[in-house]
């Protein structure tokens, strides 16, 4: 595998879709070859599996353990399609989301098992990680002021406690490493959070064109 793989992570309106869209246009001018990608939905099981898990209203309750599940199966076929060939295949890959996504949602946002999503996780990747993450910090009042808690998405509607423990999710992952994950402060104006994304990822790049 001689590609790059970077994920952008962060709550709900922390920016994830924005940065990812800026670096992908930042790093194609500077002749990398890029693909933009995002979970859950990019294939076409992807796209049935979103429709499930955000936007599908059933009657009772989704279980937790089935959410993941389906965020899984999202995955897997995410990275045996398209991920691991585009990386295989020498290019930058950029993806809106991924595992550290399932460890705080799931695992601290629902309370699952951490140990049981890690093992899971690297069953659905074939422990395929990104070489950078990127974690776009927002406190919920940033988040609000950004329309947070208007989504209408399944997952959107969860609580202000819950997003709090989002947020402790993406905190953990970033304490225990810190040589994979890089904490950006995304309560700053575009812009600056652009810069500072700029110079993790160039710190990290240099050399791989
Ligand atoms: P987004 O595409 O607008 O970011 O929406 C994806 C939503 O799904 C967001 O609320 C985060 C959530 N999610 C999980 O709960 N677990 C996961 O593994 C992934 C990839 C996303």
């Amino acid at each position: 595998m001689s590609g790059f793989f970077i994920s952008f992570e962060g709550i709900d309106k922390s920016g994830t879709s924005t940065l990812a869209e800026l670096l992908v246009d930042h790093l194609q001018n500077s002749s990398h070859e890029v693909v933009f990608t995002y979970e859950p939905g990019n294939t076409e099981l992807g796209g049935e599996i979103r429709h499930l898990v955000l936007d599908w209203k059933p009657q009772g309750e989704i279980d937790a353990t089935a959410e993941m599940f389906l965020f899984a199966a999202d995955r897997a076929q995410h990275v045996n399609e398209l991920i691991r060939p585009s990386l295989d295949a020498g290019k930058v890959v950029i993806s809106d989301r991924y595992v550290d996504s399932t460890l705080a949602y799931q695992g601290y946002g629902r309370g699952l098992n951490l140990n049981d999503l890690r093992m899971i996780q690297n069953v659905a990747t074939g422990g395929l990680m990104p070489a950078i993450t990127i974690w776009l910090d927002v406190d919920l009042q940033t988040a609000r002021k950004r329309g947070w808690g208007t989504g209408a998405d399944r997952i959107e509607k969860e609580d202000e406690a819950f997003f709090k423990r989002v947020r402790q999710g993406f905190a953990a992952g970033y304490k225990s490493e810190p040589g994979r994950i890089f904490r950006v402060d995304g309560s700053q104006s575009i812009s600056d959070v652009f810069e500072d994304v700029k110079k993790v990822v160039a710190g990290r790049m240099s050399g791989t064109k």
